[in-house]
């Protein structure tokens, strides 16, 4: 059977959404969206223009008036205004800052409209914290990543120090721990699953099990 032609996947900080939105997107032929990425490329501007992520007026105007696009095919990076960022969206500024900018209900209604208006325009799989709730509440798959706050922290901090960066392994797990509270406490759309949602739990498994397990769900759904 055929896969539907939109998939929302959502879940708390280092689930494995990002991987997995890439590889079905990649599997089934459909495009990938980040959304988390959109947050980060408003925190990121908000910085430059030197405004910062206290600022929600400024935020806010930014997040209205600079289109966000995703470009490349790594779904690793975006175009905001008439800058391409890739790498800066991962800086520890930009992390921190993105928290915050995504508890602004003005923000959040600017990135939600520029993301239900790219999951029109063809087959897409779409990752975040709100696409089953809010931007794609009509998908006819909603997934719904989880796993435990230890193996999230392990992922995170085996990419960090991969990456070169030393850290402990408390302060991640600290950092992940104050994340997941911050994405489920918040008033705007917080981090929740859809009623309809599926929910996978990844402790365990290989990012190919998952796969292998969300591509059978996704051809089993009309
Ligand atoms: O997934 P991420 O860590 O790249 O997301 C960056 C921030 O944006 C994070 O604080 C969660 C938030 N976010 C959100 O509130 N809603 C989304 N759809 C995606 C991300």
């Amino acid at each position: 059977m055929e896969a539907p032609k939109t998939i929302a996947i959502d879940g708390p900080v280092a689930a494995g959404k990002t991987a997995l939105g890439k590889a079905l997107a990649e599997k089934l032929g459909y495009r990938f969206l980040d959304t988390g990425l959109m947050y980060r490329a408003v925190s990121w501007l908000a910085i430059q223009q030197g405004a910062g992520a206290d600022n929600e007026g400024a935020v806010m105007r930014i997040a209205q008036t600079c289109p966000i696009r995703p470009i490349g095919d790594d779904g690793a990076s975006m175009v905001i205004g008439e800058q391409i960022l890739g790498e800066e969206l991962r800086h520890p500024a930009v992390d921190l800052a993105s928290s915050q900018v995504s508890t602004y209900q003005g923000v959040r209604s600017a990135l939600v409209k520029q993301q239900k208006q790219i999951a029109d325009e063809g087959p897409v799989v779409m990752a975040g914290r709100d696409i089953g709730t809010v931007v794609l509440p009509d998908a006819p798959l909603k997934l719904f990543i989880v796993a435990s706050p230890e193996v999230r922290a392990r992922r995170r901090y085996e990419e960090m120090r991969d990456l070169g960066k030393e850290v402990e392994f408390q302060e991640v797990l600290d950092d992940l721990l104050a994340r997941d509270h911050r994405d489920e406490s918040r008033d705007a759309s917080p981090l929740k699953a859809a009623p309809d949602a599926v929910v996978l739990d990844t402790d365990g498994k290989t990012l190919c099990q998952v796969v292998q397990h969300a591509l059978r769900i996704a051809e089993g759904v009309q």
